[in-house]
């Protein structure tokens, strides 16, 4: 089963939304296998973000995501990757659509609440980066009830 890494940014922990987030993954019908709180070193942040390295903005994400603690979650479930995308909704929050996470609670760019892996292959990276521990060995019991 596809899987895929979420993080709550720290913006999304202060505003007292990782209940809400949490609540739609759920609500959905995926599978929560990892989750923890926690505060990233500087260097750690610069490795989950080494692909835009050189974007002008790079270094204010980088401040922005140690600035305080994020929820790294894993979660589980038939094309979890591109429906968590969709859930998260557009990258901007200028440009994403209501009933979305960011289209619901974030204003701009810089403060968009939430990342969710843009690939299986990231996913996989993410993880593994994140939840070197692997992710908790463990079946919902709604399974039946979710999948034909
Ligand atoms: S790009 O430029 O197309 O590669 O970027 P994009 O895929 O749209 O976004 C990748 C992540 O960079 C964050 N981002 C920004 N952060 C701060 N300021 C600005 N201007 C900015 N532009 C993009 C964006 O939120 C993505 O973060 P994650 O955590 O992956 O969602």
């Amino acid at each position: 089963m596809e899987q895929t890494f979420i993080m709550i940014k720290p913006d999304g922990v202060q505003r007292g939304l990782v209940g809400e987030i949490i609540c739609r993954f759920e609500k959905k019908g995926f599978t929560l296998k990892g989750l923890k709180l926690q505060t990233v070193e500087r260097s750690f942040a610069e490795k989950h973000y080494e692909d835009l390295s050189k974007k002008p903005f790079f270094g204010g994400l980088v401040e922005y995501i140690i600035s305080g603690p994020v929820v790294a979650m894993i979660w589980e479930g038939k094309n979890v990757v591109a429906t968590g995308r969709k859930i998260i909704g557009a990258t901007n929050p200028a440009e994403s659509a209501p009933g979305t996470i960011r289209g619901d609670y974030a204003v701009e760019i810089g403060r968009n609440i939430i990342h969710g892996s843009d690939a299986v292959e990231s996913a996989r990276k993410e993880i593994g980066l994140w939840f070197p521990e692997g992710p908790a060995n463990w079946q919902s019991s709604l399974h039946p009830w979710i999948y034909e």
